[in-house]
């Protein structure tokens, strides 16, 4: 069973400096930054929610990714064995790392057809088939898509598949290898989006509303969607950048790592604000558009610049370039877990992920045709699945990762990994990190949680 003790393996790992950033980076940047980001900007108060979700990134966000990234790379394993390792005999912490594998499940369930509609849409762009400057047009065309049973299912498994690819060559020649290639043109693309939209006539009022703060908007449930946001975006609370950590170098500097991940990603959903909005703003169309807004609206912006079907390419191309790495890294978690602790092949393992994704993933997929009136919670799958991940998965696991490290694990084990064991001038950092972790993190999430769910 999964509380079994750990069979020892062989680990492959990161190699490089740059491999373990491009790794770390592609897990955090993803639809998240591309597509999440900016709709809930729009929505929720444009700059005034930016600082919230800055605020939880910095006072939450880091401190829990630096505790995650040190327990892998301590405990050199999955989550459920790197947690049993750590832990005292006979407490339950693992359990963290069980909580994270079915978190897995669950956010791979919506986000594979997220990606998938964004693979179509390449296909779509190149062909030209969705470009017009009339948003019921394109919005017909993407109702279209995710309306058909068919279509929905085949390009998710197309997308399982394509993924499950890449981890079968491992982690050194798929996840690092790949994503080594990919961060740096994924950089290039956006900024060329960027100037095209900087250039636009009004893209003064998009830049205004990306940042013109508007407080009368945050309320109790806009924090936790920022908070959420903060632990999606990072990839954490559930065990990937703990798994991530375990292929981590001994000699890697982590808290240097966590930052220059965290102001990338940062910068990338910004720049991505920043190709979004100006074009939005040029064109009169509504920047609180919602889940839809970059595909419905965006192929409307881009029917009325020149060379808008090239650039419509590239931007979805570069949505699925930020996709890949993060469903790589959501991937990796069940497999490994599956690998290591049933002792499966690694090939065996990643199979049966994508197996019981294209089941799970299926009430996903169907949830905008075959299965739109089954709602749970007065949600689709889809929406269920989101909603349950990113305000009460990811905060939870969050809360135990850093109670944890805080009461547990101990300041001795946690800034000896910090400062790679008195190595590098990472003392004060690692105290700093471990005040937040042992005091504010955890009561602090738990306070949004309870507050944005509107419990107490
Ligand atoms: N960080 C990814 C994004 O922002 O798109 C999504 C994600 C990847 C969430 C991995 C959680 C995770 F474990």
């Amino acid at each position: 069973s999964l509380a079994r003790p750990n069979t020892v393996l062989a680990r492959a790992g990161f190699t490089s400096g740059f491999g373990v950033l491009a790794a770390t980076l592609g897990s955090a940047v993803g639809l998240g930054n591309i597509w999440k980001f900016p709709y809930l900007t729009g929505a929720n108060g444009g700059a005034s929610f930016l600082l919230v979700y800055v605020l939880a990134t910095l006072l939450v966000g880091l401190p829990v990714m630096m505790a995650e990234i040190s327990l892998g790379r301590v405990g050199k394993a999955n989550p459920i064995s790197t947690l049993q390792a750590l832990a005292p005999k006979g407490q339950p912490w693992w359990l963290i790392g069980v909580a994270g594998m079915l978190g897995a499940f669950l956010i791979l369930s919506f986000y594979s057809e997220v990606v998938a509609w964004v693979f179509a849409y390449v296909v779509k762009a190149m062909r030209g088939s969705i470009l017009s400057s009339d948003p019921q047009v394109t919005g017909a065309a993407f109702n279209a898509l995710i309306s058909d049973p068919m279509q929905s299912l085949l390009w998710q498994w197309g997308v399982l598949l394509f993924i499950g690819g890449i981890l079968l060559m491992g982690v050194t020649k798929g996840i690092e290898a790949v994503t080594k290639k990919l961060m740096p043109i994924l950089f290039l693309l956006l900024l060329l989006l960027c100037a095209v939209s900087l250039s636009l006539d009004k893209a003064w009022e998009g830049l205004v509303f990306l940042f013109h703060p508007d407080f009368s908007k945050i309320t109790a449930s806009v924090v936790l969607t920022a908070m959420g946001l903060a632990f999606f975006k990072l990839s954490i609370g559930m065990g990937t950048m703990m798994t991530y950590g375990s292929y981590f170098r001994d000699d890697q500097n982590i808290p240097l790592t966590t930052l220059r991940v965290m102001a990338a990603d940062l910068s990338i959903s910004m720049l991505a604000g920043i190709a979004i909005f100006p074009a939005v703003f040029t064109f009169g169309f509504a920047p609180t558009a919602g889940p839809s807004l970059v595909f419905i609206t965006i192929p409307a912006v881009f029917s009325q610049i020149p060379m808008g079907q090239s650039l419509m390419v590239v931007f979805f191309v570069l949505a699925a370039i930020a996709a890949t790495g993060a469903m790589l890294s959501l991937m990796e978690v069940p497999v490994v877990i599956l690998h290591e602790r049933l002792g499966l092949t690694r090939p065996k393992a990643t199979l049966l992920t994508i197996f019981l994704l294209v089941i799970l993933g299926s009430t996903s997929a169907l949830s905008n045709s075959t299965l739109a009136d089954f709602k749970l919670f007065g949600m689709t799958p889809f929406d269920l699945f989101d909603f349950v991940s990113s305000n009460i998965i990811l905060p939870g696991g969050g809360i135990f990762i850093a109670l944890f490290v805080g009461w547990v694990w101990g300041f001795d084990k946690f800034g000896g990994a910090l400062t790679n064991k008195g190595h590098l001038q990472n003392q004060k950092v690692a105290q700093a990190v471990f005040f937040l972790l042992r005091y504010v993190s955890p009561a602090l999430i738990l306070v949004v949680m309870l507050k944005g769910l509107n419990l107490f």
